[in-house]
């Protein structure tokens, strides 16, 4: 089954300088990206984006969190993406995030540190974590015509 998915690589990770290793764990498993982009996001769209969480605690601090750098937007495909992407990002809080995860490897600080101090789990990245969110969010993020559809070298299409 081959799905879409959106990727952020979030303010911390352009401004740490991990944008090219984050993008690499993504080509090393034979993920396709279909669509790539900088995007400095305002207010507005961090409401549309994030509009599960506008009503929680924490919201404020991700709006200060999302809004304060360039994010670089991915859409990527492959088989089962929306499930292997999560998996290659790890779980939310960087200090229980395995090793191996993107937020696991690049980050360490837990939700209760950062949110006792009013500032955002600033965790790297984000992932769309269900087929009905990524759907939602590559709307959100990109026009048709910014997505491509070309040939990789292996193609996932041809092991049948
Ligand atoms: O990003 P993910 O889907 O793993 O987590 P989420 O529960 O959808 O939360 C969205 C984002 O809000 C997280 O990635 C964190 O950056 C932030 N967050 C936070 O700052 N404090 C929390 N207690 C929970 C989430
Ligand atoms: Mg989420």
């Amino acid at each position: 089954m081959i799905q879409q998915t959106l990727v952020l690589i979030k303010p911390d990770g352009v401004q740490r300088g991990l944008v090219g290793r984050i993008i690499q764990r993504f080509e090393d498993v034979g993920l396709k990206m279909v669509g790539m982009k900088m995007v400095w996001v305002d207010t507005e769209k961090s409401k549309t984006h994030y509009s599960d969480h506008v009503t929680k605690t924490f919201y404020k601090s991700l709006e200060e969190f999302i809004t304060c750098g360039p994010v670089v937007a991915l859409v990527i495909e492959g088989v089962q993406a929306v499930e292997v992407v999560r998996k290659i990002v790890g779980p939310t809080e960087p200090r229980t995030a395995p090793p191996g995860t993107i937020r696991g490897d690049f980050a360490h600080m837990g939700a209760s540190f950062s949110n006792k101090r009013g500032i955002a789990v600033k965790n790297l990245i984000h992932a769309s974590g269900t087929a009905e969110e990524a759907e939602k969010e590559i709307n959100i993020w990109f026009d048709r015509i910014e997505m491509h559809s070309y040939n990789v070298v292996y193609q996932i299409h041809s092991m049948g």
